[in-house]
């Protein structure tokens, strides 16, 4: 791990400081600091020319201005020498970290995540069903009903990862917006739970039962990033609360192959209020208010994009496959 930050630290330096006095008489060049001490010396360049480019490496000029006062002596080779000495702690390179915008990391974000969205989860079986769905042999109310008791076991849980950036002390705005955020979302599970007491699914039934595997996959992953990356929780906060285009597509196949009325509403009633509420917004306020993401946040970033993206498809295609087939709605812990 250490070998490749320096690696890469140096690969692109600009601006080489010396760690440490330099002496260079002509004929030995030797840099030392309290922890090391070395002879410099390089096969092809003499010592003199060493030592003026090592004279230069104040960490104030550019490696490119250095190289261009001694034209005789090859880039590469001292670029190599240069890395060589960032990596025994005799060098650093003085250039600020790259860093770009938290809006304009977020905007990249989002368009990786769209393409996989549209890739997997909007392809996936569930949502292919429902946006196609005319009747119950398209879409088997079943499903319709596992969707909503999967939510409400997500949304029973949204403490487990909407509690760890409560306090995020990153960024003050950020902070405030996930706390004006929780205050709006607490409870929802409660919206939900009355279309699932109209189907005749009590509190209590649902408290002893147990979460898709694929679905605690999802609360587990986003419990962990908020508790450990919360920068990286954030943006899946947008793709959560979103365009809320799955819960809307969801709504009108309810109503389309004629869901129960009672069923529906309160459904309606929370995909509505997420709307109101702008919660799909509340991604891009966050990232606004964030001045500079790193180079290796923003590595990070995408990187774990594709594992939730995948989480996420996962939720959706587990409850097609799980109530598509299942005999009943629940699966209860207290008959284990
Ligand atoms: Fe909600
Ligand atoms: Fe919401």
């Amino acid at each position: 791990m250490e070998s490749t930050q320096l690696a890469s630290a140096s690969a692109n330096m600009k601006l080489p400081a010396i760690l440490g006095s330099l002496q260079s008489d002509g004929h030995t060049v030797s840099i030392s600091n309290d922890n090391v001490e070395a002879d410099i010396s390089l096969s092809d360049v003499g010592a003199e020319l060493l030592g003026q480019v090592l004279h230069k490496c104040d960490g104030k000029t550019a490696f490119g201005a250095i190289m261009d006062s001694v034209p005789e002596v090859s880039r590469t080779r001292i670029h190599e020498a240069l890395s060589a000495l960032v990596d025994t702690g005799l060098m650093i390179d003085r250039a600020p970290p790259e860093a770009r915008t938290g809006l304009d990391v977020l905007l990249e974000i989002e368009d990786l995540t769209n393409r996989l969205l549209y890739e997997t989860l909007y392809k996936n079986v569930f949502w292919q069903n429902c946006k196609a769905a005319t009747s119950h042999e398209d879409m088997p109310r079943n499903v319709m009903y596992g969707l909503v008791i999967e939510n409400y076991h997500l949304l029973f849980r949204e403490s487990y990862f909407d509690a760890p950036v409560l306090s995020y002390v990153g960024n003050t705005k950020a902070r405030l917006a996930m706390n004006a955020f929780f205050a709006e979302e607490n409870g929802h599970d409660e919206l939900l739970l009355k279309s699932l007491n109209h189907i005749g699914l009590s509190r209590d039934e649902l408290f002893d039962s147990r979460p898709l595997p694929q679905t605690m996959a999802l609360i587990n992953a986003l419990a962990y990033w908020a508790h450990n990356d919360p920068i990286f929780f954030f943006t899946t906060l947008g793709v959560l609360e979103g365009k809320d285009i799955q819960e809307d597509s969801f709504i009108a196949a309810a109503e389309r192959i004629g869901m129960d009325d009672d069923f529906v509403k309160p459904v309606k009633t929370h995909s509505n209020l997420n709307l109101g509420g702008q919660h799909g917004n509340l991604t891009r306020q966050i990232f606004q208010n964030m001045p500079v993401i790193d180079d290796e946040t923003i590595r990070r970033l995408r990187a774990q994009t594709y594992l939730f993206i995948e989480l996420y498809d996962a939720f959706f295609r587990g409850i097609w496959e799980h109530y598509s087939v299942a005999d009943k709605l629940l699966r209860p812990t207290a008959t284990l």
